[in-house]
């Protein structure tokens, strides 16, 4: 079975490849809604995994409970990617192209900045404490949704 390291390693891989599919794919052309699309169902899920299964259990493991701790910066990253991602939502929806141009410029250094913050995390700790059996549970509930 594939590793929690290497499967998010892959995970932000493929969230970066569908970023820029969006960033290339032209305003106007039909594929430019798509492109937004599957970026924003892949970063969601990526986030909600992060957010219920894994930052949890690294808290816990880390004895960082209650405590300002990485993943604490990295949810407090999550926040304003939302924020942002929503609002460039709203107006991919609404054709308003200097809107999404504007947020777009800001979502792609947030997103860089966040993607090297949890590199630093080293998802590979969590190899070692976080049961396969766990992991594995985890991904079937995510292939359900
Ligand atoms: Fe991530
Ligand atoms: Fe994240």
């Amino acid at each position: 079975m594939e590793t929690i390291s290497s499967f998010m390693d892959k995970d932000h891989a493929l969230i970066e490849k569908l970023w820029n599919g969006f960033v290339d794919s032209h305003e106007g052309e039909d594929s430019h809604k798509e492109h937004f699309d599957k970026f924003y169902k892949n970063f969601t899920r990526h986030l909600s995994l992060e957010e219920n299964f894994l930052f949890p259990r690294l808290d816990k493991y880390l004895g960082m409970k209650g405590e300002p701790s990485i993943t604490v910066l990295a949810k407090q990253d999550h926040e304003g990617l939302l924020k942002l991602i929503n609002l460039m939502q709203k107006n991919v929806n609404l054709d308003n192209h200097k809107k999404v141009l504007f947020y777009q410029k800001n979502f792609t250094k947030a997103l860089k900045k966040h993607l090297k913050r949890e590199i630093e995390m080293h998802y590979s700790i969590c190899d070692a404490f976080i049961l396969k059996e766990e992991w594995q549970e985890m991904l079937k509930k995510q292939r359900k949704k």
